[in-house]
């Protein structure tokens, strides 16, 4: 633990085990936690974000036996889980007869997701509380997702009760989810691990849903509703000739442009999913400094990460 000494780690746990709610650092992205198996703190979370009931969270658990305990993992689910956490997949798995997750938790759901975040601050956590945490990204329903403890800070303020500074998110966006059913797998959500990488891994083509041309109903993952994400500014997406009366994010070359920012002047899709959030942050608040209403946005190649962003970028620019 480079940032944080046990003792704020131990304060954190007490608070959850009293059913409050801590900002939490992870690889991808911060998350707002309680304790998954208390109703109440669960519901909490809920609360503090203003997001809709339906939405399931993700139980963040410190390893494989600990999610044994909570999904039926086939062995695929094994061989995914043993390979790729900690790290930014989210299993969407049957939950097991006897799991302890509040079922508010999981939309009363018969699947559960399940993650185990690569963060030595998120797992410190998770072992001495010794019970899953369900974690949301730590921003309103809605708004851009946060990457450090300062972007928590300014969206919740003082909705959470204790805020762990682990330092910026390396990863930058959320986890990849994919639902596992009678061994087919299907990813829900682009994310942290590529699609690419997942596809070479188990061999073949993974089918993927696209969430923005279906309806909530019938919706796979429940929060991939098409508004999501979203400055409080407007985005358009694909510009290589931003106005003058705009900000503009770029990727690669530079456009010579007055109010802008570069996700990675090298091209590199890792360091741009990284700065992806924190630049959004950044440029909405510029906008506002410079009386201006629109981002533009770069076109970003969809391979590997680049699907990540786009899925993002898209749906932070979808109309409101
Ligand atoms: O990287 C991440 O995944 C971050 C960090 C904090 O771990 N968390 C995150 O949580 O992105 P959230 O709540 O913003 O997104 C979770 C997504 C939602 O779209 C939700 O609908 C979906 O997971 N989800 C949760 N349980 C599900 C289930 N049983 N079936 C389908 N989708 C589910
Ligand atoms: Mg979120």
């Amino acid at each position: 633990m480079t940032q944080l000494g046990w003792q704020e780690i131990s304060k954190a746990a007490n608070v959850l085990r009293k059913g409050g709610l801590v900002a939490i650092p992870t690889e991808t992205v911060y998350g707002l936690a309680a304790d998954a198996t208390n109703d109440k703190a669960v519901a909490r979370i809920f609360d503090a974000k203003e997001r809709p009931t339906f939405n399931p969270l993700i139980a963040h658990v410190a390893d494989l036996e600990m999610a044994k305990t909570l999904a039926d993992f086939c062995p695929i689910a094994v061989k995914l889980a043993a390979s790729f956490w900690p790290g930014p997949l989210t299993l969407i798995l049957p939950r097991r007869k006897d799991c302890s997750i509040s079922l508010l938790a999981n939309a009363g759901l018969a699947t559960i997701a399940l993650r185990s975040p690569n963060h030595p601050v998120a797992q410190a956590l998770i072992k001495t509380v010794d019970h899953p945490l369900a974690a949301p990204s730590a921003n309103s329903s809605g708004s851009i997702s946060p990457t450090t403890a300062e972007h928590v800070r300014q969206g919740l303020g003082d909705k959470v009760d204790f805020i762990l500074d682990g330092g910026p998110s390396e990863v930058g966006v959320e986890s990849t989810i994919i639902k596992i059913t009678d061994g087919e797998i299907t990813v829900l959500r682009p994310g942290g691990i590529t699609r690419q990488h997942l596809e070479k891994y188990v061999g073949h083509a993974l089918t993927k849903t696209n969430p923005s041309t279906s309806k909530p109903p019938v919706l796979e993952a429940p929060g991939m509703l098409t508004n999501h994400y979203a400055p409080t500014v407007s985005m358009r997406l694909n510009v290589t000739n931003p106005r003058h009366d705009e900000a503009y994010l770029g990727f690669g070359n530079d456009v010579q442009h007055q109010h802008s920012l570069n996700l990675s002047p090298s091209s590199d899709l890792i360091e741009a999913a990284s700065n992806l959030f924190a630049m959004m942050h950044e440029l909405d608040d510029y906008c506002h400094r410079h009386h201006l209403s629109v981002i533009s946005v770069a076109p970003i190649p969809n391979v590997g990460l680049g699907e990540a962003i786009n899925d993002r970028l898209t749906r932070a620019a979808a109309p409101r």
